[in-house]
């Protein structure tokens, strides 16, 4: 809360970035500014807000109206729950406002199109994709959406980062205020760049993840360069250090080790053949995770990936630094993935972290020569139709991660599941009053 609030005043004192944008930014409820945004039939629909930390609700709120010429609203049919809105619930997200609509990973069906937009039409299946993007500035036309020069408004960023983000649906004022998808309705922007056409041959429970799991893990072993006959370890077990183990071991990786501290490691090694394990909660005290790489694979791994997050702090300093706020992200997974890896290796980061960290284990970097690649908030656009192509022809099945299906009246309580990793969630997909029969092989509906 202090963070957002900071957020706030100095975007206030450093004004806020809104020209030359290719989308309305800041429209993270329908019902802001009196109303101006919401749909003139006067209809209404539930959608998860932020209220504070540790407080998200589903309410009932105006369905949005189109804005832009080159807007959509998209009826929803599918959402989910991602590692990153524990993130937001946890208040560690700066510009994170009251009554923001969350979610950052839809599906649904075409409801109206804005009076510019072509290619799309009422009816058609879709999928989003998390980072807004223009597709004109020069970041989209080399496909890296994810820096898109024009979809966010914030100047709190550059201030922090020297440089910005695009914008991301459902994901603060940090980056555009965008309202997400974890709603019936939904506005999206610029739609012809930012939603993707389902074909019938995908299901909602596979095209869903074309919004951000897929294509994120995809980009962490890409541009790590995890290639045949590697030796890889990844932290966190969570959706995105699970399918990263898959398409490692996809890519013929010789040895991939997934390091979690809890059930994960079983359901990873019962769901992707060939994955070993590292449960840090089970070692001893004289053990370390990066010792028990060593030994698995002497002379350390090619490659590390980080998919946990830098708000997750392990031993005592961090967990005391992190409270106090001596430091905004703990160093400690990094750290353990830069001593695991070989000389001249590779460390790269999919985990979010958000600002400064403590006690960075830079000599070993510096002097072991080793690269830290792979990083950054995934450019969906780079890979999503590469990956449509291998779900049609089933090279790849995202249902292996895929453990419940809840009630977007029910996704305040999904929040907490995935926030404790309690009751074997790994991902869950939440359907709307406008979601199709459940497709056969799929987790039935839990009622929360
Ligand atoms: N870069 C991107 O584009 C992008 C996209 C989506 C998600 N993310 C981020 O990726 C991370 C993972 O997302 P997710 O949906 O899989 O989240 P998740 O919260 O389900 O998974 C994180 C996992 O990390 C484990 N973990 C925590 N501390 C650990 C430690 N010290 N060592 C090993 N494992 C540890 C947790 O037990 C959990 O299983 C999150 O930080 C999320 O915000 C990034
Ligand atoms: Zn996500
Ligand atoms: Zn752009």
């Amino acid at each position: 809360m202090a963070t957002n609030y900071a957020g706030k005043m100095a975007e206030k004192a450093m004004g806020h970035g809104a020209h030359n944008r290719a989308a309305t930014t800041d429209i993270s409820n329908p019902a802001r500014d009196g109303g101006k945004y919401a749909d003139p039939s006067g209809e209404r629909m539930k959608a998860l807000v932020w209220m504070g930390k540790n407080d998200v609700r589903v309410v009932e709120t105006p369905k949005p109206k189109i804005i832009d010429a080159h807007d959509v609203i998209v009826k929803v049919t599918g959402s989910t729950v991602c590692g990153s809105d524990v993130h937001l619930l946890h208040g560690v997200i700066v510009q994170t406002e009251v009554g923001d609509i969350l979610g950052h990973e839809f599906c649904g069906v075409v409801e109206s199109v804005g009076p510019s937009v072509t290619g799309l039409k009422p009816g058609d299946r879709v999928v989003n994709s998390f980072c807004i993007s223009c597709g004109e500035c020069r970041y989209c036309k080399m496909k890296l959406t994810t820096a898109c020069e024009r979809t966010n408004a914030s100047t709190v960023q550059a201030k922090m980062y020297g440089s910005q983000l695009s914008g991301i649906f459902g994901y603060s004022h940090f980056v555009g205020g965008y309202a997400g998808g974890q709603a019936e309705f939904v506005r999206a922007p610029l739609a012809e760049n930012n939603l993707l056409k389902l074909p019938a041959s995908v299901p909602d429970e596979k095209g869903l993840y074309l919004s951000d799991v897929l294509p994120t893990s995809y980009h962490a072993v890409t541009y790590t360069g995890v290639k045949e006959g590697d030796t890889v370890a990844i932290w966190g077990l969570g959706p995105i250090g699970f399918m990263s183990c898959y398409w490692a071991k996809k890519r013929g990786a010789k040895r991939v080790i997934g390091i979690d501290g809890n059930w994960r490691c079983d359901y990873a090694m019962a769901k992707i053949p060939g994955v070993e394990t590292v449960n840090f909660s089970k070692l001893t005290a004289n053990e370390t995770v990066p010792d028990k790489i060593r030994e698995m694979v002497p002379g350390g791994v090619d490659v590390c990936i980080d998919a946990t997050g830098g708000e997750y702090g392990k031993g005592f300093v961090h967990k005391t630094e992190l409270a106090s706020g001596m430091e905004q992200d703990t160093s400690e997974m990094l750290n353990e993935a830069i001593y695991a890896t070989r000389n001249f290796g590779r460390v790269g980061i999919i985990g979010d972290y958000v600002g400064f960290t403590n006690h960075f284990n830079i000599g070993a970097v510096m002097e072991l020569g080793i690269t830290i690649v792979g990083c950054g908030q995934a450019p969906v656009h780079k890979y999503w139709k590469e990956l449509l192509e291998m779900l049609e022809k089933g090279e790849v099945d995202p249902t292996i991660m895929l453990t419940h299906r809840f009630r977007l009246e029910d996704i305040d309580k999904a929040y907490r599941l995935q926030e404790k990793r309690e009751q074997g969630l790994v991902k869950c997909f939440v359907e709307t009053r406008f979601s199709a029969k459940r497709c056969p092989g799929t987790p039935e509906l839990t009622i929360l």
